[in-house]
């Protein structure tokens, strides 16, 4: 059974700012790419990990991570990751990952993969804390509700499918597209480690996560 991991990091970084897409910055001493993509490289279960880049940032990944295996991706997630897989050879099982979410676990990849068995994509979740309310002021219960993390995991097969087909509004993620299709999606215990970075102050919030001082 084959499993590769992609990681799309083709995006810019526009809410974070500085001088380097975010995927480049330094997070606790390295590139912030450098650690999912070590993380899922280590992992037993994934044969293989393979990154979508930005154009023009093909010497930013050369310094981040010489030798990775990489594609170009698009204007949007969606694209990218429809580029990326389309890069990849045939596989069984495919993990999407967003380079924004530093600290990927073995266990969440374990729980991923052995949803898999059963469903044909599978997402990790955390619950809401916060209280949610509409624009109109209307209050949103939040039982039920969770938030959605990568990676995702998905059979080869219905990802494929779903991105090929996909006509519908730009979706945030790729578990909603595989729904789109009638398949399942097993919801998996998130883990607060992959909380996304994308505003300036997030980089230090995940430094701190990991015991790294921030000077
Ligand atoms: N991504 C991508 N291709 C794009 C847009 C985003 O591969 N065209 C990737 C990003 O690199 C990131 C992940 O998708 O790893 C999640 O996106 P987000 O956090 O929104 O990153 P950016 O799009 O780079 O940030 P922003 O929206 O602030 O510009
Ligand atoms: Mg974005």
């Amino acid at each position: 059974m084959k499993t590769v991991a992609l990681i799309v990091a083709a995006g810019t970084g526009e809410r974070m700012g500085g001088s380097l897409p975010k995927q480049y910055a330094l997070l606790a001493g390295r590139p912030m790419l450098a650690w999912s993509h070590a993380a899922l490289s280590a992992d037993p279960a994934i044969d293989e990990v393979f990154v979508v880049i930005g154009e023009g940032h093909q010497a930013l990944l050369d310094s981040a991570l010489p030798g990775a295996r990489f594609t170009i991706g698009g204007a949007t997630r969606r694209q990218s990751v429809a580029l990326g897989i389309r890069a990849i050879g045939a596989a069984d099982r495919i993990l999407i990952h967003d380079a924004a979410r530093p600290f990927v676990s073995e266990q969440v990849v374990d729980h991923l993969l052995s949803a898999l068995e059963t469903a044909d994509g599978a997402v990790p979740v955390l619950p809401v804390a916060d209280t949610l309310v509409a624009a109109d002021g209307t209050n949103v219960p939040r039982a039920g509700l969770s938030r959605v993390q990568t990676p995702q995991a998905f059979r080869d097969e219905i990802l494929r499918r779903a991105h090929a087909d996909w006509s519908g509004d730009e979706p945030t993620d790729d578990a909603q597209m595989v729904r789109a299709l009638g398949g399942s999606v097993a919801l998996v215990q998130g883990d607060p480690m992959l909380e996304k970075v994308t505003w300036a102050g997030d980089i230090a919030a995940a430094e701190a996560r990991v015991g790294w001082e921030t000077r």
